[in-house]
């Protein structure tokens, strides 16, 4: 008897009208924790390389005004003529953008998920275990927010800028930090370092996100997270020290 109902059960056909239908979640990939992990951690990647160029194509102006505005006019002729002027830049813009607003949306969603679910044991220990960095993520991610509208006014478009709009990017940069300026350095300064706190931690959920965190990596991956954010800081913080101390001028 109990030979026939468990080969017929065994053998009952895939849609066997008792089964009942596989539940789909919401959004399929992008609406699972794990599929906003990812897009969390593959934005967070693009963004890293970004400031790895960034901070090597700032330490140019060590080399001289001509160097650096070289640098900065390469940055909008390099795919000319085959492409208009300015392509490449605007292409890293509009990765830029989409990275910035998906790392966001999914940073928000994940949190408002674990908040709904802190009834749940694991999710509150973990988040009690986590509040420094918690903290530290949202903090620092709405600092960051704050510092590239100022960042991108100043350098960029020159608004804010004593050299303004009409100005070579060099000479933005070396009056944008000039002495007289100290406040602004102290923002940079302010800004960069939570750039690196938010770098740390997030290059270390990354890692844990990869799987890659296992027993054996584990310090290993911690000191390379920090590692990572320590030299970005110090390379980024490079050139505006610099100028406002007087060593670039
Ligand atoms: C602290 C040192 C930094 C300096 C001296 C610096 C300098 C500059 C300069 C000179 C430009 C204009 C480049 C050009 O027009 O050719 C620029 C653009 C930009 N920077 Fe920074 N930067 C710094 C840190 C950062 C940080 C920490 C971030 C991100 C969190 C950042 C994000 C950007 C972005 C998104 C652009 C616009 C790129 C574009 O579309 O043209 N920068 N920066």
């Amino acid at each position: 008897m109990t030979a026939t109902i468990e080969r017929g059960s065994a053998t009952a056909p895939v849609n066997s009208p008792k089964k009942a239908p596989a539940r789909k979640r919401p959004g399929g990939f992008l609406g699972s924790s794990n599929g906003k992990k990812v897009v969390m951690a593959v934005t967070g990647a693009v963004m890293v390389l970004f400031l790895v160029a960034h901070m090597l194509g700032n330490l140019k102006i060590f080399f001289g005004r001509d160097s650096f505005n070289e640098y900065a006019h390469a940055l909008r002729t390099l795919l000319e003529p085959i492409a208009p002027y300015r392509t490449l830049l605007t292409i890293l813009e509009i990765v830029l953008v989409v990275s910035v607003v998906m790392h966001m949306w999914a940073a928000i969603s994940l949190s408002r998920r674990a908040s709904h679910a802190r009834p749940v044991k694991y999710v509150a220990k973990k988040s009690q275990a986590n509040g420094y960095a918690t903290h530290i993520m949202r903090f620092g991610g709405v600092t960051i927010l704050l510092f590239l509208i100022w960042h991108l006014l100043d350098l960029t478009f020159g608004v804010v800028n004593p050299e303004g709009v009409n100005s070579a990017p060099a000479d933005r940069m070396i009056s944008g930090f000039d002495a007289s300026r100290w406040w602004v350095t102290l923002i940079y300064v302010v800004a960069v370092v939570m750039v690196g706190l938010h770098l740390r931690h997030g290059v270390w959920s990354a890692f844990q996100t990869l799987g890659w965190a296992n027993r054996n990596r584990y310090r290993a991956l911690r000191v390379t997270a920090a590692a990572l954010s320590l030299v970005l800081v110090v390379g980024f913080l490079a050139p505006p020290l610099a100028i406002t101390f007087g060593v670039i001028k």
